[in-house]
């Protein structure tokens, strides 16, 4: 039984044949379908009527490339979205051409699944006609096997069963663009957040036994003197790049209170457990807003509230940096002072989980 078509009309189509009729080939089958269902194939004409020609194997062949370049962008995208040890990096850097890596690999895969499926449908396969006027009532079961040949013959004219390195190199090419599109899920279960754990530790975290020394922005360790009473000022770690990107969840204001709001802030620490916190009338608190991680650095000396100013969140300094005001529902973690020859130094890091909520916050 034939499955191809060199060349069909409509010609002769009005009379109804019998389906079962072992002797009737697939594309009368389908022809009758069409009748069935007042469509008029006008014009069906294979693109290659005989089969295996230079010219149809020159087209698979070229097919087959442009598949295969596919399989080859996608899974180069896949390889460096997941593994490319990128990391941001003041300068310049391999870590750079990440974007335009991920940009130009994902686009040329899909501008070949394009280009390669259009040259399929205009060159591969056959050329086709036909008019079908609209109809609502429910299909016989004839009907349904029609369709099902229908399907069937499809399938046999896209010429993968013919051509089976075209159908391989498609599955070649289409399998990797499934794994792009998985790549963001998977990728995002791969750099898990307790690597090196990072978002448990910040700048403050004590190294090789020492204490963490605050300074100013220019690297200078921060003296008592440094900040008058009723006064504040943004510390940083004294780590290396601890005033920049790097350590960005490490800023701290440090607060030198007067002294009856001192022992308000003392009675607080006392009560929530946390009795040694404090050097003398001074006080330290993380500057990253709990509510969405702004700079929490508006600080009124007279209400002892500091105020972060992207949603207006008001923190209460002298009560554990309570929000009493705003979207902020958590206090600002506190950073436990003391002093070494004359400087501050963290005591330790931060107990609590700086910044907005995350998922392992209770
Ligand atoms: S980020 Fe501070 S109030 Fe929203």
């Amino acid at each position: 039984m034939s499955t191809r078509t060199d060349g069909h009309t409509q010609a002769g189509a009005s009379q109804s044949i019998d389906v079962d009729d072992p002797k009737v080939s697939r594309f009368d089958i389908v022809r009758e379908g069409a009748r069935r269902d007042d469509i008029e194939i006008v014009h069906y004409e294979a693109q290659f009527p005989v089969p295996g020609t230079k010219a149809e194997r020159r087209l698979t062949r070229t097919l087959t490339g442009i598949f295969l370049l596919v399989g080859l962008f996608a899974t180069a995208f896949v390889v460096a979205y997941i593994w490319w040890p990128w990391e941001y990096k003041p300068g310049s850097g391999a870590g750079k051409f990440y974007t335009p890596v991920l940009g130009l690999t994902l686009g040329l895969a899909l501008l070949g699944v394009g280009f390669g499926i259009l040259a399929w449908g205009k060159k591969l396969l056959p050329k086709e006609v036909s008019i079908q006027d609209r109809h609502i009532e429910p299909a016989s079961d004839e009907e349904r096997k029609i369709t099902g040949n229908t399907l069937v013959y499809m399938a046999d004219e896209l010429g993968v069963r013919r051509r089976p390195l075209l159908g391989i190199s498609l599955l070649a090419g289409l399998a990797p663009i499934g794994a792009v599109a998985a790549a963001p899920l998977v990728g995002g279960l791969i750099e898990q957040p307790h690597k090196n754990n990072q978002y448990f530790t910040t700048g403050w975290h004590p190294t090789d036994g020492k204490l963490i020394h605050l300074t100013h922005h220019d690297g200078t360790p921060v003296r008592p003197e440094d900040v008058s009473p009723g006064g504040q000022i943004t510390v940083f770690p004294g780590i290396e790049g601890g005033a920049t990107n790097k350590h960005a969840d490490s800023p701290v204001l440090l607060i030198h209170l007067r002294e009856g709001d001192a022992s308000e802030a003392r009675a607080a620490n006392q009560r929530d457990g946390k009795p040694e916190s404090m050097w003398n009338n001074y006080i330290a608190f993380s500057k990253i807003c709990t509510h969405a991680g702004c700079p929490a650095s508006l600080y009124e000396q007279q209400t002892n509230r500091l105020l972060c100013p992207c949603h207006q969140s008001q923190f209460l300094i002298t009560d554990n940096a309570r929000p009493i005001f705003g979207p902020a529902s958590r206090r600002l973690p506190q950073l436990p002072l003391t002093v070494e020859e004359g400087f501050f130094a963290a005591k330790s890091d931060f107990t609590e989980t700086v910044g907005p909520d995350f998922w392992e916050r209770p």
